[in-house]
């Protein structure tokens, strides 16, 4: 989600830290107002929800984009982090960022859901970018300190930044799933990409299945000699690489949702929506969320009668993301035709069955859409984790309210007594969201306490806690 954010970021020298997260984005990204004068916004995803309160209680530095294209910073402090911008071009951003990222690791990895498309000229800026990251992390890092780094955007620093800078202790985490043989093999850069993540003495995945590709792959395709856990390189020197399932800051998203301004914004949504039951999606507008599939079954829900529209609702948030990449637009294109269908077809003057906002919101407002929903339907056709879906059980403070969870979510691993679905069955998802909604209220709060249960005990701080004491012991 997007946050204006306060005006608390000043510049500062250059120093080195004993801590540096190496991300694609900084927490915030540079936007222009309407007059044209720069502003600092927090950036999209959950990979900064999740690592901005460990870099909080941490003095450390964090690397990455600001999300201006040529336009060259020099360090700053931003509520109280300090933010090393990397620089990227037009092309590098066109070529490294839309181009090798997003269109070709991203559904590459996400079971090549859209086609992955493979350029040589990406490639060769991938490359160019990730050792600008490596050298910028050295620079930044200092005599012995940890270096962690963030996602597929850059999986070739660790072996560059090992290269650079080998009294570092390096941590690599992928947000991401990462593909089997089947599917990896594709990608005529594979070995580079093996070995740049095998420069880390740590590489963690959010699921076990993932450790394992990732294991076998290094085995069959660079040669290396894997035991158990670890890879061991040509210099004796090894590696490990396991799963470590990202959480959220539990304890904040609860505290916000019993503010009593968003308790209160939570009452009006519903007084606003006027619904008995209210139905809700929060995503990134992207293709892996499975959106067209959750819209047409809802489509379907309200045509046969199973809901109706003068008694239920359903809200989709879908946050604007990677705008310029072509599959992201046709998706957009999509959506906004598959809703118009619905609420034109189904809808009245007074009542339109799905509520569609193609905008972010502050984490305040979201909470309160949380707080206010009766059914939250997270339906990825393959996501990493999926943070919204534990952000909602944070946010159900009186333990009610019902989760429906795609199986090929990572957090469907832990949060097993959500309703889950098997998105591409869109009868079977009708009969499992009506379900959910009827299921008595005991039932409902049943599975929410055991799912905050789950999600209290296992925040963002024990899952950077877990990855950094193992990282220290690796190394
Ligand atoms: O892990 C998912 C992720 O790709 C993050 O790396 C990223 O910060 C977030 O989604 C949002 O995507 P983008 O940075 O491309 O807007």
């Amino acid at each position: 989600m997007t946050e204006a954010m306060s005006s608390t970021t000043q510049l500062r020298g250059k120093r080195r830290a004993d801590f540096v997260m190496v991300a694609n984005r900084l927490a915030v990204e540079r936007v222009f107002e309407g007059d044209g004068s720069p502003a600092w916004r927090t950036s999209p995803g959950g990979l900064v929800t999740a690592l901005v309160p460990i870099m909080q209680a941490k003095d450390g530095a964090w690397v990455g984009w600001h999300g201006a294209p040529d336009e060259e910073l020099e360090p700053f402090d931003h509520d109280g982090i300090d933010m090393v911008p990397v620089r990227l071009s037009q092309q590098e951003v066109t070529d490294y960022y839309e181009g090798m990222s997003n269109a070709t690791f991203w559904p590459l990895y996400h079971d090549s859901v859209a086609f992955p498309e493979y350029h040589r000229e990406w490639w060769d800026a991938y490359e160019v970018v990730n050792r600008r990251f490596a050298e910028a992390a050295a620079e930044a890092a200092e005599e012995g300190g940890t270096v962690w780094v963030q996602d597929y955007q850059l999986q070739l620093v660790p072996k560059l930044l090992r290269e650079l800078r080998p009294d570092l202790r390096i941590g690599f985490f992928l947000h991401i799933p990462f593909p089997p043989a089947e599917l990896f093999q594709q990608l005529p850069w594979r070995r580079a990409v093996l070995e740049g993540l095998a420069g880390a003495d740590l590489v963690g995945f959010q699921v076990p299945g993932a450790a394992s590709n990732f294991l076998r792959l290094v085995k069959r395709l660079v040669g290396w000699d894997t035991q158990r856990q670890e890879f061991i390189r040509p210099d004796g020197t090894r590696g490990r690489a396991a799963a470590y399932p990202i959480s959220i800051a539990f304890d904040t998203f609860d505290a916000l949702a019993r503010r009593p301004e968003v308790v209160a914004r939570a009452r009006s949504i519903r007084e606003e929506l006027d619904a008995d039951v209210v139905f809700l999606g929060v995503d990134r507008l992207d293709y892996t969320k499975g959106i067209r599939q959750r819209v047409q079954a809802f489509g379907e829900l309200f045509r046969d009668g199973e809901l109706d529209p003068a008694r239920a609702v359903f809200v989709q948030v879908a946050t604007p993301s990677r705008v310029r990449v072509d599959e992201y637009r046709r998706l957009r294109d999509d959506i906004d035709q598959m809703i118009g269908h619905i609420n034109g077809t189904l809808g009245g003057l007074a009542r339109t069955p799905i509520k569609y906002l193609h905008q972010g919101f502050p984490h305040d407002e979201v909470a309160a859409l949380y707080a206010a929903a009766d059914v939250m339907v997270v339906t990825p056709l393959r996501d990493g984790m999926n943070l919204v879906a534990k952000e909602y059980v944070a946010c159900r403070t009186r333990g009610d309210g019902a989760l429906v969870l795609s199986e090929f979510a990572g957090a469907a691993q832990e949060l097993k007594q959500a309703w889950q679905v098997n998105p591409y069955d869109i009868n079977g998802m009708k009969r499992t969201i009506v379900e959910a909604y009827r299921a008595p209220r005991r039932e409902q709060v049943r599975r929410m306490r055991a799912l905050r249960r789950q999600v209290a005990a296992h925040d963002i701080d024990r899952w950077a806690e877990t990855f950094l004491d193992d990282l220290r012991r690796q190394r």
